[in-house]
């Protein structure tokens, strides 16, 4: 009986799951747990952001060049690491964290595929 309800909770657990991450845009993107109502704007939203939190630092120096639709995109997940110190140095370098609503405004951005908008 025990093994049952087990195997059963996994079986539920196991649908859950891949029934929030399937229909994601861009399929297998990191961010399953944040919920984006609102779609976010790249130009009007992130690149702001980036330009007044990581740019000053992060053009052409330190290892990562953040200017521009096209390097902010392909560095996608070094940014949103950075910015929660997982996987990466906590940025901006020497802190405070940024707030989390605006590191969720980056995760929505790339779950909303990481559109040039
Ligand atoms: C005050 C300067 C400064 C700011 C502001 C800054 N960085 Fe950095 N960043 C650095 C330096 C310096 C390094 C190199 C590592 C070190 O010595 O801390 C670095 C390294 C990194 C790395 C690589 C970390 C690693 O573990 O390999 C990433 C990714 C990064 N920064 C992203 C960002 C992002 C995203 C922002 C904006 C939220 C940002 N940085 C803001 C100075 C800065």
């Amino acid at each position: 009986m025990k093994n049952s309800i087990y195997s059963i909770s996994i079986t539920v657990l196991t649908i859950f799951i891949s029934s929030c991450t399937k229909d994601k845009v861009g399929g297998n993107l990191p961010y399953p747990e944040i919920i984006c109502s609102e779609p976010i704007s790249f130009n009007n939203e992130i690149l702001p952001i980036i330009q007044n939190n990581c740019t000053g630092c992060h053009d052409n120096q330190n290892g990562y060049t953040l200017t521009n639709y096209q390097n902010i995109k392909s560095n996608y997940s070094a940014i949103v690491g950075a910015m929660k110190g997982q996987g990466f140095l906590l940025m901006p370098d020497g802190g405070p964290a940024l707030p989390d609503s605006i590191v969720e405004k980056i995760q929505c951005w790339v779950n909303q595929g990481l559109k040039n908008n």
